[in-house]
């Protein structure tokens, strides 16, 4: 069914071509992608000198021992420098480099000197609290400009952060702070989350506590809501009383390249957190390109503003160092989309006049929901690009993204990476490519991905199979912090020399990408695969639904049967029909056998806090099974509701 299933989504053959201006002006033109194909290495040797290197690399790349790849080994250079300094000494100082928006409404602007000074500070900070080059600081904060000073001065002092979402636990930051043996913690007495401060000191109070923390000998407290806080004298210190009186120059000091610059933790579906190692002259490389690249970023006009929290590799890599080592102006928004109102952010786009923003399809459905006239009323003339990422985004909520935010006119660019590819790898150029709504489509210049099948054979144009990276890239992974085996054993062991995304994935017939969510999420429904974002597409294409998820479910008949939740748009009664209304929507889009075999219109769907639907405790619910663990829900409530709608909501052929 697969192949039909996409040309039917596509009924309309959608295709978006460059607005012709973009296109004439563009940072990147299709030539790239020739010049990295004739020479990928010289490609990304060149990419290099958009940054600043105290010693310039000879080498490029060195696949001598893989897959442990180095890159640009024998260049030095310092990230924080190449973030701040350089920008000042190019006479930048003036610039805004962040426009800071609480959630309460206070207001701050950064300038590029405000952020040296405030940076030099900090780095100075962390040295008297004996924070050496090499020590891990890890870093529990919310999205206030101290979270990105944080961050930059432990780069500036060759000191790997861990970035711990605020959203976690006392216990998930325990296990962070020990596996990464951690001798600082950076965090504040809180922030503002849905109109109300929202505490984290005591959290990490309570993982200093955990066996296995006793190496964390300074916490740095930055005061963000004034509530009160226990204090533990000779351990926590005020980030005001001791950065604040600290000389505002500090000297950059160059370290390797292929220094670690911070370990960021993914959960993935089982096991424990691994802890991903990314390094120092090969991510910025490809941060800084692919920023400049897939945004067609004009330092002197844009409006840069990439909604993600801080806590994931989209803030790292698309708050902090792509945008700052590219002299951007950019938005930092500390507090939820509908908080105090659902058009928050539309409100901050016309108030800056942002012109890119960068979000992710679970965003975008929820603003589906809420309504078209929402932000019909606020002034969004400024946008002329728009970014997607995270989960493959359905065709729909492309479509009404571009139409509804983008006033038909920007392109729209899906972005396809991971935490382990530390940048962005699949992706339209809005200057270049002609857009296809739901689909990555394209390597950027310079990156090698294709599409296999079971024994490793890449697949024909309009099959699918599994995605693979068949070439080693600047930002990638260097290994996992202190397990080489599982770096080997996670992603380099299911197909020999590529590496496995963990991805389904298919090829239309031009050869475009299309992302299929994990292939973990693929149902087997009377021996046909079928992915569970090909269904969840279908039935978010219908007039009545904002959001969908899909499990199979163990079914004696047919393996596994389809089983569906469904948010329903703003207004779209839950009358009687309905549910028969989908299920023949979805058989008419695909075909009878990828026919749900339950739909349960539900208000919520359980997500993990950067916004992807656990569809493990999906399959709990559609099982009858007792629910796993929920520790990761960003509300657990959810699932009470959606246990109570199940009685009733089943519906069999
Ligand atoms: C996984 C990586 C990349 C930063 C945020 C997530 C899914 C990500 C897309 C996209 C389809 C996507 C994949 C990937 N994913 N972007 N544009 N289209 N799927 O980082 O938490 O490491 O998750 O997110 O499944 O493997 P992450």
């Amino acid at each position: 069914m697969s192949n039909e299933s996409l040309a039917n989504l596509l009924r309309e053959e959608r295709r978006f071509a460059p607005p012709a201006e973009l296109a004439a002006n563009a940072n990147v033109t299709a030539e790239a992608y020739e010049r990295a194909k004739a020479d990928r290495l010289g490609f990304w040797a060149e990419q290099a000198h958009r940054l600043t290197w105290a010693t310039e690399p000879n080498e490029t790349l060195d696949w001598s021992n893989p897959p442990f790849a180095k890159w640009f080994a024998d260049g030095k250079l310092n990230v924080a420098y190449n973030c701040v300094d350089r920008h000042v000494e190019n006479g930048l100082g003036d610039r805004v480099a962040l426009h800071f928006e609480g959630e309460p409404g206070d207001t701050r602007s950064l300038t590029y000197a405000d952020l040296q000074r405030e940076v030099s500070q900090a780095a100075h900070a962390l040295t008297e609290l004996g924070v050496q080059t090499g020590d891990r600081v890890a870093i529990y904060m919310p999205m206030i400009p101290e979270t990105v000073v944080a961050m930059l001065a432990c780069a500036r002092i060759g000191a790997p952060h861990s970035v711990v979402f605020g959203g976690f636990s006392a216990d998930a930051l325990a296990t962070r702070i020990k596996d990464a043996d951690a001798r600082v913690v950076i965090t504040s007495d809180g922030g503002y989350r849905r109109g109300k401060p929202s505490a984290l000191k005591p959290a990490v109070d309570e993982a200093l506590t955990r066996p296995g923390t006793e190496d964390v000998r300074s916490v740095l407290v930055v005061r963000r809501t004034g509530q009160d806080v226990e204090w533990h004298e000779g351990r926590d210190v005020w980030w005001h009383e001791i950065v604040d009186r600290q000389p505002e120059q500090h000297t950059p000091e160059a370290f390797d390249a292929e220094h670690p610059l911070f370990i960021l933790y993914t959960s993935g579906t089982t096991g424990k957190p691994k802890g991903i190692l990314h390094t120092t002259g090969g991510y910025l490389t490809q941060v800084s390109y692919t920023h400049h690249a897939v945004f067609d970023l004009k330092p002197e006009s844009d409006v840069y503003w990439c909604t993600a929290d801080v806590g994931w590799v989209t803030g790292h890599s698309y708050i902090v160092y792509g945008p700052l080592s590219n002299g951007a102006t950019e938005v930092l928004y500390e507090g939820t989309p509908d908080t105090p109102h659902q058009g928050r952010w539309w409100e901050i786009v016309q108030k800056y006049g942002v012109s890119i923003l960068y979000t992710a399809p679970t965003a975008i459905r929820a603003c589906m929901k809420w309504g078209d006239d929402i932000p019909a009323k606020f002034d969004l003339s400024s946008l002329r690009i728009l970014g997607s990422v995270g989960e493959p985004i359905n065709p729909e909520a492309w479509v009404w993204y571009r139409k509804h935010i983008g006033g038909d006119r920007t392109p729209v660019v899906d972005t396809w990476w991971q935490t382990e590819t530390g940048g962005m790898m699949i992706t339209p150029l809005p200057g270049v490519t002609a857009t296809k709504p739901g689909s990555a489509q394209v390597p950027l210049p310079g990156i090698s991905a294709t599409v296999v099948d079971d024994e490793a054979n890449e697949v024909p144009d309009g099959a699918g199979g599994y995605l693979v990276l068949t070439e080693p890239w600047p930002s990638m992974l260097r290994t996992i912090w202190g397990d080489d085996q599982r770096y080997l054993d996670t992603y380099w062991a299911r197909f020999e020399n590529r590496y496995f995304a963990g991805d389904g994935a298919k090829k239309d017939d031009d050869g475009d990408i299309w992302l299929l969510g994990r292939v973990d999420d693929v149902m087997l429904v009377s021996g046909h695969n079928i992915s569970t974002t090909e269904v969840e597409s279908a039935l978010v294409s219908h007039p009545k639904v904002a959001e969908a998820a899909v499990v199979g479910a163990t079914d004696p008949q047919t393996t596994q049967a389809i089983c569906a939740f469904v948010i329903l748009r703003g207004g779209a009664a839950e009358d009687e029909g309905l549910v028969e209304e989908l299920r023949a929507h979805v058989a008419k889009q695909l075909g009878p056998i990828a026919k749900p075999k339950r739909i349960l219109p539900v208000a919520e769907l359980p997500k993990t806090r950067s916004g992807k639907i656990m569809r493990r405790l999906l399959r709990d619910v559609a099982e009858n099974r007792a629910l796993g663990d929920v520790t990761t829900l960003t509300d657990s409530s959810v699932m009470e509701l959606i246990q109570t709608k199940l009685p009733s909501a089943a519906s069999e052929d």
